[in-house]
């Protein structure tokens, strides 16, 4: 009788993952690290102590990249001063060739895209036994049926979908992600249910546009009815993003308007206010539309919360369409925005066909819509100094005297430390506001512990 040849699996490493980019990092960081456990290895706190080390990477602008660079070459020098460590990249720069190159240039061991991530035993295995550098960029199938368990944390992310179907024309996220994808409703709401046993008290459903959710597909329900359904898990919060606007129906108001546990927070990418630059962005809505979505929004959803995506500079945009940016900005009211400068993405229709402006006109005009941004984030948050808030409350904030959270509008929210037991859900009166931050007692505490500086 032939005995199975003993298993050449890997021997036990002890990893460290390093995320950056987006929740769907932080999701796929949480599914390789289950992974890497199931498979017998160990995730340490910090890099120092481990003997594997996996970058989980971000391509959207040059910034992420650059820092991902500085890593590996950090590394390579450790390395060759005699550390035994192998390092794995993942995420959206490996599925590129800028990212391959990088690798290559620094001994990368481990390559696996966003789509591959559950080769990553097989890849450590491969790398242990033959030294060789270990790639894979597939995307496979068995990742959407593929079921993460659910995470030791209040807030768990929740993929929805992958990949998209847009070609906003500075993106590089559709060479990154592939095309769209949508999960099986049983996988989602399998992981839904598996969240709330283990004590997560908000869901984040995600996706590059969670709007599409299930387009095309007889065997899927709408965005809109998915959202009912993890709604009614009754887990006591869900939120979601991302929202494309050209995929934004009111059956999607309705839910959040009539669910309780769906909050009342949007946030609804716009990236310009010009109907010219949002042509050239190759963005599939204009100005009068996406207002009018923010309109029917408001109407239906009392207090909501709106924040939004821009890009401040993209190729030939003038003084004037800057200016139609800021109107808009002044017109919807954001509670808040990120904004962004933007950055030539090599691989991006708008690399190859449009001129980048200079940057300091880029600089100066992103300056100009962070100082109006504060000035309406700051009105805003004033708005509910004075009124009830729930919010879940994580962690220790940096200032040590505080723990912070997120309401169920996601505010920022911090409260004394003195005042909170446990971490959890908490109704908290809002004290002061700053423009990006609000301060508040846990209703019925004490209030004295708010130092009045902090109104500034
Ligand atoms: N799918 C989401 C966005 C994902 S990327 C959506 O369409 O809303 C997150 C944000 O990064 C984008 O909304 C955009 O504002 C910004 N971004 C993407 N590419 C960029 C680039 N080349 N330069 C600057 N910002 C960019
Ligand atoms: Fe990028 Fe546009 Fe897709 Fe968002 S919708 S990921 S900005 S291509
Ligand atoms: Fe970055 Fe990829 Fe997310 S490029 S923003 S990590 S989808």
């Amino acid at each position: 009788m032939d005995l199975p040849v003993p298993s050449s699996r890997s021997r036990e490493h002890r990893v460290h993952v390093i995320t950056h980019g987006c929740q769907m990092n932080e999701y796929d960081t949480h599914t390789v690290s289950s992974e890497l456990v199931a498979g017998g290895h160990r995730i340490v706190d910090t890099p120092a102590d481990a003997d594997l080390i996996i970058l989980n990477t971000c391509a959207v602008r040059g910034k992420p990249v650059e820092k991902v660079v500085t890593m590996l070459g950090e590394f390579r020098k450790q390395r060759l001063a005699g550390r035994d460590l192998t390092v794995g990249m993942m995420g959206c720069l490996a599925q590129l060739e800028e990212g391959q190159e990088i690798a290559r240039k620094f001994g990368v061991d481990i390559l696996v895209g966003p789509g591959a991530i559950t080769d990553i035993l097989d890849a450590i295995e491969a790398v242990d036994r033959t030294h060789e550098p270990f790639w894979s960029l597939e995307f496979k199938d068995d990742l959407h049926t593929h079921l993460t368990p659910a995470p030791d944390t209040l807030t768990g992310f929740l993929t929805i979908m992958r990949g998209c179907n847009h070609n906003c024309t500075y993106c590089i996220v559709p060479q990154t992600r592939g095309p769209e994808v949508s999960r099986s409703l049983e996988s989602i709401l399998h992981e839904a249910r598996a969240m709330q046993q283990n004590g997560v008290q908000e869901i984040y459903l995600l996706g590059q546009n969670v709007n599409s959710y299930g387009l095309g597909r007889s065997d899927l329900p709408s965005f809109a009815e998915l959202l009912r359904r993890v709604a009614d898990t009754g887990i006591p919060r869900v939120k979601f993003t991302t929202s494309h606007p050209m995929n934004f129906t009111s059956d999607v108001i309705d839910a959040v308007a009539e669910h309780e546990n769906i909050c009342n927070y949007i946030h609804l990418p716009v990236q310009s206010g010009s109907d010219r630059v949002l042509r050239r962005m190759a963005r599939e809505y204009r100005r009068e539309r996406y207002l009018e979505i923010v309109a029917e929004i408001k109407a239906k959803v009392p207090d909501v919360v709106l924040s939004t995506d821009i890009i401040v500079g993209f190729p030939g945009e003038t003084e004037e369409d800057f200016g139609a940016t800021l109107s808009l900005y002044e017109e919807v009211h954001y509670d808040t925005a990120y904004m962004f400068m933007y950055s030539a993405r090599p691989g991006t229709p708008s690399y190859k066909h449009f001129d980048d402006l200079p940057r300091d006109v880029k600089t100066e005009r992103l300056g100009r819509l962070i100082e109006r941004q504060k000035v309406w984030s700051h009105r805003k948050n004033q708005r509910w100094v004075g009124r009830e808030l729930r919010v879940l409350i994580r962690e220790a904030a940096t200032d040590s005297q505080y723990v912070v959270g997120h309401s169920d509008q996601n505010h920022t929210v911090l409260v004394p430390r003195e005042q909170v037991g446990e971490m959890g859900l908490y109704p908290v009166t809002v004290e002061t506001a700053t423009p990006h931050t609000l301060y508040g007692t846990v209703a019925g505490a004490v209030p004295e512990s708010i130092p009045l500086l902090m109104a500034s």
